[in-house]
């Protein structure tokens, strides 16, 4: 990646429904001093209710149909070089990601992922860990690569689990910690990568 020293970062968010996480970077982005400009929303789904949040800010989006994939992935790619974007956010973007996109995209990639990787990849993290009577859940920033929700941690924060949680007030808590924890991963990426 070219260095982008006194220069704003490109940032693409992907995502697929409901746009928390989008709104939380979006957030990040405005505050004094943040080096992120959010300038592309990608959409697999046009009823994503996160793409109210890409209108209110006036940020570009495309919803991008996904019946073949590999068209798909050309086109977001495309999209890509057109607003010359620099990292990839993955917000609850329900598809995987192809080796060869990530190969042609040549950026990094980031997604956060509700659970303490590498415990509990995939779907239906929250049920696992109850079902497990796990101590602790959480959340994970980590880099994309071709293996799922296997890429190189950046950031955890764990969250206890009560015997009173369900799937649905644990993953109430986890998302809440989310906001906070996609924000500061991408910051210390940032800096890390020396950016
Ligand atoms: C989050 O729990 C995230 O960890 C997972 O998908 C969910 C997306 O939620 N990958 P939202 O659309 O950002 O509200």
């Amino acid at each position: 990646m070219e260095k982008l020293i006194g220069k704003n970062l490109n940032v693409s968010i992907f995502i697929s429904g409901r746009g928390s996480n989008l709104l939380s970077l979006i957030n990040y982005s405005k505050i004094k001093n943040s080096k992120i400009k959010i300038n592309l929303i990608i959409s697999n789904n046009k009823f994503s209710r996160g793409l109210e949040f890409a209108k209110k800010n006036k940020i570009k989006y495309h919803i991008v149909n996904y019946s073949k994939k590999n068209q798909a992935e050309l086109k977001i790619l495309r999209y890509l070089r057109k607003n010359k974007i620099d990292l990839i956010c993955l917000a609850g973007f329900m598809k995987i990601l192809s080796s060869n996109f990530i190969k042609k995209f040549k950026n990094p990639i980031l997604n956060i992922h509700p659970s303490i990787l590498p415990r509990y990849k995939g779907l239906n993290t929250h049920m696992k860990a109850i079902k497990n009577k796990d101590k602790f859940s959480g959340a994970t920033v980590h880099l994309v690569t071709p293996k799922l929700d296997s890429g190189k941690i950046i950031l955890q924060k764990k969250v206890r689990i009560s015997k009173y949680d369900t799937e649905k007030t644990l993953a109430k808590k986890v998302l809440k910690i989310e906001h906070k924890l996609y924000p500061t991963a991408i910051e210390k990426f940032l800096k890390k990568s020396n950016l």
